[in-house]
């Protein structure tokens, strides 16, 4: 089961999404294994500081799509899951993540310019689609906070959109900043909402691809 998740856009929680979900998988039972193909390494960095107290998550970087592919069989065969932390770039990697996903997440922020990246990615899915007759993707509202008028607005505008969004969002908390400096995530940390909302990410995640 391969879960990528991806964006054109920088910092949008590409990472901390994929290293939660990863964390949750781990604790449910599931054998859990993050590609990191940003050139940042962001993915790997942390799991170099994680506990190994904590689950194990195997992470390493690959940062071609060449090298993805040939790579990514057998880590299928390996792990029950396998998560693919993106990269922000309108590259080939971009559109094999794409096409390699069970189910593409694709992080936003509720803010216009998060928004207009959209558009641009909506392209690279159209093409991935023309490759792949089914693609499940879906946009996660990252940040994300109901009360703010503003925010309810780009929700509505995604609804519009050929991408559905998951109901389940993550709000902006202190929790996901400091818990991937200590190599955890938020399931494993002290803020209990944090640790719901991850956890119901994680619950629709698997609905979708069981
Ligand atoms: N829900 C959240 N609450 C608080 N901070 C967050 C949240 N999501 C992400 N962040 C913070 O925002 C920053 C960017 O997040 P992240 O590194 O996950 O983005 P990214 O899409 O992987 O970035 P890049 O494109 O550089 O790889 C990080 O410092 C992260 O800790
Ligand atoms: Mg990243």
């Amino acid at each position: 089961m391969i879960i990528s998740v991806t964006s054109l856009k920088g910092g949008v929680g590409k990472s901390t999404i994929s290293q939660n979900l990863a964390v949750c998988f781990a604790h449910m039972g599931y054998k859990v294994a993050i590609v990191d193909t940003d050139t940042n390494a962001s993915s790997v960095h942390w799991s170099g500081i994680r506990d190994e107290a904590h689950p194990h998550i195997t992470v390493m970087g690959i940062g071609t799509s060449e090298a993805l592919r040939k790579n990514i069989k057998q880590l299928e065969k390996d792990y029950d899951i396998v998560v693919i932390d993106g990269t922000p770039s309108l590259s080939k990697l971009v559109s094999t993540i794409i096409i390699l996903g069970d189910v593409v997440l694709i992080p936003i922020r509720p803010s216009g310019l998060d928004i207009w990246a959209t558009e641009k990615f909506i392209e690279k899915y159209d093409q991935a689609k023309a490759l792949k007759e089914e693609v499940k993707a879906f946009f996660i509202l990252n940040e994300f906070n109901s009360r703010v008028s503003l925010n309810q607005s780009i929700k509505e505008a995604l609804a519009e959109l050929e991408i559905d969004t998951l109901k389940s969002t993550l709000r902006h908390r202190i929790a996901y900043e400091e818990a991937v400096v200590m190599g955890m995530g938020v399931y494993e940390y002290k803020d209990a909402k944090a640790k719901k909302e991850v956890t119901a990410l994680a619950n629709e995640v698997l609905k979708i691809i069981s």
